[in-house]
């Protein structure tokens, strides 16, 4: 097992990519016939798009992704909430290369639908245990010094399916409730130092003006600290389903307390309790007590391709590739597996690895046909390693939903197929 991790080398890779393509070439059947192209197109043929002019200028005046791509998309798992309006869409993890999400394709979850807010009627209020309770508009938060950070929000429920065993066939539907995009926004202790904290301050409750009133206590060290008001994400204004026109960010925490549509942000000397800290968003222990604000995601890793919803088509060169995140700071490493879990070799990160954002990883294989069992798992810069299934269920059992961060198996069959399993 380890050779095939080997690199291969140069002169190796150019020929076992071409003997990969010509392999794949040669086995298409009519299934595969599209990708094999259109004869008529194919060199030394002047295809149709070189023939004629193509669509102009603002013809496309919001681009959207090719037609060819109408695969990329959210889905949603139906048989998993009673309704849509309370759910959750997936983000096509294994669609997508680098570690930006594109807007249109970050995972959605809302407790009461989509709040569409017209930015004119937008107010903040913020008021509780301050000296000067204040009233803001969006043009009164632009106004504000502001940032640009990139940050992974991750569902504390993601994986939360996965729990008594091997699930959802897929990294979209086992991982995909999460995003990394880059905010701009306001710090929110500019706000509070507006508004002026009352030294007997401990805590804020953040509360959203979609139906749900989605509310979370957060402490005041965290508000104070790399929390924003972000009201842009990836340059443009946030999307609905993102919280427009301003949500709360809260790097490295669970998703649910990143609250969307925010309207009020109250003071206080003590949590709320609410409903989504109490009966959700809590940890239910194997002795039957609950942990309580298990804020922080703990470092997470998932293989993206190969991955059950993208067949492996060929032999020869093979780049297994994934994203990790920690939100305790930077991912150090990633560590990847054949032979679930008893090889293990460091991948490449590629690109920026960002503090609390995700890193893209890659490592390469000379794949010969044979069973691979890959895995990977996620080192961040506090040491912190990403444990295995069993581990994680040695501390925590199997009652919990949330914060399920354990190591993810893949089975790659011989004829390339890919199924989501357990090793032991
Ligand atoms: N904020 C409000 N107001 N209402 C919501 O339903 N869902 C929370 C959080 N903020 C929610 C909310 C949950 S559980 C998560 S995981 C994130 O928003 C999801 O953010 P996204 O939809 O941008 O992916
Ligand atoms: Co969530």
């Amino acid at each position: 097992m380890t050779d095939a991790f080997d690199p291969p080398s140069r002169k190796l890779s150019r020929r076992a990519l071409l003997a990969g393509a010509a392999g794949a070439a040669g086995a298409a059947t009519a299934g595969e016939a599209a990708s094999a192209g259109n004869p008529k197109n194919l060199p030394p043929n002047v295809p149709s798009w070189t023939r004629t002019l193509g669509d102009g200028v603002a013809v496309r005046p919001y681009g959207q992704p090719s037609k060819f791509e109408k695969h990329v998309i959210r889905r949603d798992v139906q048989w998993l909430t009673a309704s849509r309006e309370s759910s959750v869409s997936f983000t096509p993890l294994h669609e997508l290369d680098g570690i930006i999400t594109p807007s249109g394709l970050c995972f959605e979850r809302h407790h009461g639908g989509i709040a569409e807010i017209d930015p004119d009627d937008y107010r903040l209020m913020l008021h509780g245990l301050v000296d000067k309770p204040l009233m803001f508009t969006l043009d009164d938060l632009k106004r504000f010094p502001r940032v640009n950070r990139i940050y992974f929000l991750e569902c504390a429920a993601n994986s939360g399916m996965e729990w008594r065993g091997a699930q959802l066939n897929g990294c979209q539907y086992t991982h995909g409730m999460v995003h990394c995009v880059e905010y701009t926004g306001v710090p929110l202790k500019l706000l509070l130092a507006e508004a002026g904290l009352k030294t007997s301050a401990k805590w804020i409750l953040a509360e959203g003006a979609d139906s749900a009133s989605m509310a979370r206590s957060i402490p005041l060290a965290k508000a104070l600290g790399d929390c924003l008001v972000a009201y842009r994400m990836n340059g443009e204004m946030l999307r609905p389903e993102q919280g427009y026109p301003a949500r709360l960010v809260v790097p490295g925490w669970e998703g649910n307390v990143w609250v969307k549509w925010l309207r009020r942000i109250k003071v206080g000397d003590q949590p709320w309790h609410a409903r989504e800290e109490t009966s959700k968003y809590t940890d239910l222990m194997p002795d039957g007590s609950a942990r309580k604000f298990t804020f922080v995601m703990d470092a997470k890793s998932v293989i993206t391709s190969p991955s059950p919803q993208l067949t492996l088509g060929h032999k020869g060169v093979t780049v297994i590739s994934g994203l990790a995140w920690s939100g305790r700071g930077k991912v150090k490493r990633v560590d990847v597996s054949l032979d679930g879990g008893r090889n293990w070799r460091a991948a490449k990160i590629d690109g920026v690895a960002l503090d609390r954002a995700c890193v893209r990883f890659y490592a390469e294989t000379d794949w010969n046909g044979q069973e691979m069992l890959l895995q990977s798992r996620a080192i961040d810069d506090t040491g912190y390693v990403q444990p295995s299934k069993a581990e994680l269920r040695k501390v925590r059992g199997v009652n919990s939903i949330y914060h399920n961060n354990g190591i993810q198996t893949w089975r790659v069959a011989p004829n390339g197929e890919v199924e989501n399993v357990e090793v032991s």
